[in-house]
């Protein structure tokens, strides 16, 4: 095995000495070609033509074809730095990360290390699971540098935040100048994007900017986001359109001048969530915080997978200020959990986030996603969205059908949110025991969402948790047209759906007929809790949702 680059025979090393040496005699040999540096690999030209004296040359030569067809795809990719337009397949991905392995000082022949830490790894399970990369990625003080002990790493850390660029612009998101790829997942990339523009607003009187304005969605992990950044969330309410909830402009508005610039260091709204929330006008919200002057982060946690959410985060750039946003790396590219790409308009507002990061960082999330973009390529990457997005009609029209069947309906909301749709459970005395039904028969990922739940994270208290509304008419079972959902998938689902309904009305019915038909109306939904109501989660007063304004009116207590 050979390491280190090298011009032909010669190093560039050796023909510097020699020309140096040489020059006073007046024997100087050929300067270096002034030609890009190639890798070494074994079966290089010089020893392809050795090996034709064991093996038939003609033989030798497709081989070596073979060969040089792989060397091409590393070529166009380095110069293109652009999601490559057809897949890569898996010796091609096996090959170049091995190469890209022997380019950090772990794997030199001869290294020796004294530092406090050199990449050794005890297992070779460990060592495999990571195609022998061990020294992470970033700098102490960057997550974004170059390491000098691993060039290998450094490339891929460099090619991946390239590639996921190439991947959001191809997705829709135009505007978006800068890409990182962080090794934590969206929530604490939230927390990371915040802070950094917390510390940016540190740099300007007065330095006080410590609210967040965040439009209500009933999700825990982006809420707390802002607590773990040392802020202090404003929640502004929602209101609803027809089935579907928006969030209240025009509450986020009078928050905004009410507690003005000096006050509030940004709005954090959501592209994707459950219904039958609706994505936010992040359109209407960027101006509005460009003409506020204050800052914007989009949480697009999933929004990657629908052309709508990656049009309004490009119309946000385009029109208005979005400082960035943020999406999951496994809810978008199947990837295991663990990372997330916090992209942006402005390059130096994403490199200040790669500067605020401290230490360095697990290579393991941004592997997995530089693996997933040579093996999907442009073309798979199109066809996975194109597949969820052909999913999005037959799974209304199959939860349609069971619906009506069981006296329900599929919420109205698909004008407002194309990844998740939710059926009406108001005919179910617990509609709770709906998704546990499920699960208990491998259905995974159904939210259930009855009236009345409270839920307290940090010091704030939500009202009727979960259906993003204080007062929200009914109770219904939510369903997402995922990435990577197969088709095939929404007919086991709604069969069982089917089954869960008829078990429950049965269910119902052989208690309405034990009571004598006593009192069932069998219609939940009316009956929701209000805020200022006793205590605990779930508790509460009933009656009369729509509390009064304010941000108290999230308190229970
Ligand atoms: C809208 C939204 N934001 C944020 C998150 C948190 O994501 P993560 O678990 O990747 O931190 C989720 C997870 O479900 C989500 O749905």
């Amino acid at each position: 095995m050979v390491s280190g680059i090298r011009y032909g025979a010669r190093s560039c090393g050796e023909i510097f000495l020699m020309r140096r040496l040489l020059k006073p005699f007046g024997r100087c040999p050929p300067k270096a070609p002034k030609q890009t540096p190639s890798f070494y690999h074994p079966m290089n030209a010089t020893n392809l033509k050795l090996a034709c004296g064991l093996v038939d040359a003609n033989y030798i030569q497709q081989g070596g074809e073979a060969i040089k067809s792989r060397e091409n795809l590393v070529k166009k990719l380095l110069s293109q730095r652009s999601l490559p337009d057809t897949a890569w397949d898996d010796v091609s991905i096996e090959h170049f990360l091995s190469e890209l392995a022997m380019m950090d000082s772990n794997n030199f022949k001869d290294s020796v290390g004294f530092g406090e830490r050199e990449a050794r790894v005890f297992s070779t399970l460990v060592s495999k699971r990571h195609y022998r990369l061990g020294h992470g990625i970033g700098r102490s003080g960057d997550i974004g540098a170059v390491q000098p002990k691993a060039a290998g790493s450094s490339l891929i850390s460099k090619l991946t935040r390239a590639l996921a660029l190439s991947c959001l612009k191809i997705s829709g998101i135009q505007h978006a100048k800068a890409a990182l790829v962080l090794p934590v997942a969206t929530g604490m990339s939230i927390a990371l994007t915040l802070m950094t523009l917390r510390a940016e607003r540190r740099d300007e009187p007065p330095q006080n900017a410590r609210y967040v304005l965040w439009l209500r969605i009933d999700q825990k992990a982006c809420f707390k986001a802002i607590y773990t950044a040392g802020l202090i969330p404003i929640v502004i309410g929602t209101v609803l359109d027809g089935d579907l909830v928006r969030a209240d402009l025009n509450e986020l508005r009078s928050k905004m001048e009410e507690l003005g610039r000096d006050n509030v260091l940004c709005v954090l709204s959501t592209t994707s969530c459950f219904a039958p929330r609706a994505r936010d006008d992040v359109e209407t919200i960027a101006k509005m915080c460009q003409e506020a002057n204050i800052g914007h982060v989009i949480n697009n946690a999933y929004g990657l997978i629908d052309s709508k959410c990656c049009h309004a985060v490009n119309q946000a750039c385009r029109v208005g200020r979005v400082d960035a946003f943020v999406q999951s790396t496994d809810k978008n590219l199947m990837v295991p959990v663990g990372g997330a790409i916090v992209a942006g308009p402005n390059k130096k507002f994403i490199g200040r986030i790669a500067e605020n990061y401290p230490g360095r960082a697990s290579m393991s999330p941004i592997l997995d996603v530089f693996i997933t973009f040579l093996s999907m390529g442009k073309s798979g990457w199109q066809q996975k969205l194109k597949e969820r997005k052909n999913n999005v009609p037959v799974l209304i029209q199959e939860l349609t059908k069971v619906a009506t069947k069981h006296g329900e309906r599929v919420l109205n909301t698909a004008k407002g949110n194309n990844i998740s749709f939710a059926v009406t459970c108001n005919h179910l005395e617990e509609p709770t025991e709906l998704g546990s039904w499920l699960f208990k028969r491998s259905i995974s990922g159904t939210r259930v969402v009855a009236p009345g739940a409270c839920k307290t994270i940090e010091s704030t208290t939500f009202v009727n948790w979960g259906s993003h509304h204080l007062d929200y008419p009914s109770a219904y079972v939510t369903f997402a047209a995922s990435m990577g959902l197969r088709t095939e998938e929404i007919g086991t689902l709604c069969a069982k759906l089917d089954q869960a309904l008829s078990h429950f009305a049965k269910k119902r019915e052989s208690r309405v007929v034990g009571k004598g038909n006593g009192g069932e109306s069998g219609v939940v939904g009316g009956v929701l809790r209000a805020a200022g109501g006793g205590g605990s989660t779930g508790g509460g007063g009933t009656g009369g949702g729509g509390a009064g304004g304010g941000a108290n009116k999230y308190k229970c207590k």
